[in-house]
């Protein structure tokens, strides 16, 4: 039994579809991704999963529960990271979360003991008693993980958990989402619309416009997109492409001072050509699919990779400002 299960999911806001007929499972303990560009129908579908919406058609199943009818039994089964920070900044870290473990009913005398567990494992033990408005947004993301996962969920839904962060803290706060799956048994939904963090998903759904337009782990999207392509300089460039017709049947290309040609798997291809081209190979080089090839051939369109790193850099200049200043 999938402990998500969306059968034929349909969200109208008048005559927007903002949700068109989704369908979907999603195994325990892995981390699924929804990837899509924006206003593709993501939060709405996290938050009807939350009981937050009702569909307007379909259902939606949590761990058994159905999403409209048996909604305080989902609501116990799942934590939340909001788009939006939704910390009380007014409050301490701590307070914070013993708050949240007063709403969700967790036992008086354990309280403590889980604010004080999962500070630590988001690393804001030393920093329990400052005011969540003196955090960095990686310190604020890390503590609203926390919250999400002191009921201890059986799902924790991350809508666009490293939005807005500086490339390093969403690289550690990426490879801290990477082990809760393991260390705290919960299954991760999580929608970002970073390709490299979609990476470490064990599925992907990739929404646009409301639909799903495919689905799978990185590794079979990316497939579809063709093979790999391998890169070699050698030292007689068209020397070698003969010989890799003739002895392995391949067609190469010649571009530039490279030779290239494509492989399904390029990794395994790789040690022909060398026993076939000996010495003459100068260098080799692989060329994966990436996520976002997937996503343009498609919707013929990128998935916002361009304006993320535009930000990052527009940040990075900020920075260098500063530092001259
Ligand atoms: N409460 C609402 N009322 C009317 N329209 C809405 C409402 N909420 C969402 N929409 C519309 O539904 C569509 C999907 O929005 P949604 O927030 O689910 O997108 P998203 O994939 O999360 O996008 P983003 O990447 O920007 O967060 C959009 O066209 C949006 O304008
Ligand atoms: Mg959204």
């Amino acid at each position: 039994m999938p402990i998500i299960k969306v059968e034929n999911l349909v969200k109208k806001f008048g005559n927007i579809i903002a949700v068109n007929d989704i369908s979907f499972d999603v195994e325990e303990g892995t981390i699924f991704g929804f990837l899509g560009p924006n206003g593709a129908g993501k939060t709405t579908t996290i938050n009807i999963l939350c009981t937050l919406l009702s569909p307007t058609s379909g259902r939606a199943f949590i761990n058994g529960h159905d999403c409209v009818r048996e909604s305080s039994s989902v609501r116990k089964s799942i934590g939340i990271v909001f788009q939006d920070i939704t910390l009380d900044k007014d409050l301490t870290a701590e307070e914070n979360l013993l708050f949240h473990a007063y709403l969700y009913n967790v036992a008086k005398a354990e309280r403590r003991k889980r604010v004080e567990d999962v500070l630590k494992f988001v690393d804001l033990h030393s920093r329990k008693d400052d005011l969540v408005k003196k955090f960095s947004g990686g310190m604020k993301r890390r503590l609203e993980v926390a919250r999400g996962l002191i009921h201890r969920p059986k799902v924790l839904f991350l809508d666009e958990p490293t939005l807005g962060l500086d490339p390093q803290s969403r690289t550690n706060l990426w490879e801290f989402i990477t082990h809760l799956p393991k260390r705290h048994n919960v299954t991760i939904f999580m929608t970002t619309h970073y390709m490299e963090e979609a990476e470490v998903c064990n599925n992907i759904a990739i929404i646009d416009d409301g639909k799903i337009i495919s689905r799978g782990s990185p590794d079979e999207l990316k497939k579809t997109v063709g093979g790999d392509v391998i890169y070699l300089k050698t030292k007689d460039n068209n020397r070698a492409k003969d010989e890799i017709k003739k002895i392995l049947n391949l067609e190469a290309a010649i571009k530039d001072s490279e030779l290239f040609l494509s492989a399904v798997k390029g990794e395994a291809c790789i040690p022909e050509l060398i026993r076939a081209l000996g010495e003459s190979v100068l260098s080799v080089r692989l060329q994966r699919p990436t996520l976002n090839d997937v996503f343009l051939k498609l919707t013929g369109k990128a998935i916002r990779e361009e304006e993320a790193s535009d930000m990052d850099t527009v940040k990075e200049e900020i920075r260098a400002y500063r530092r001259r200043n």
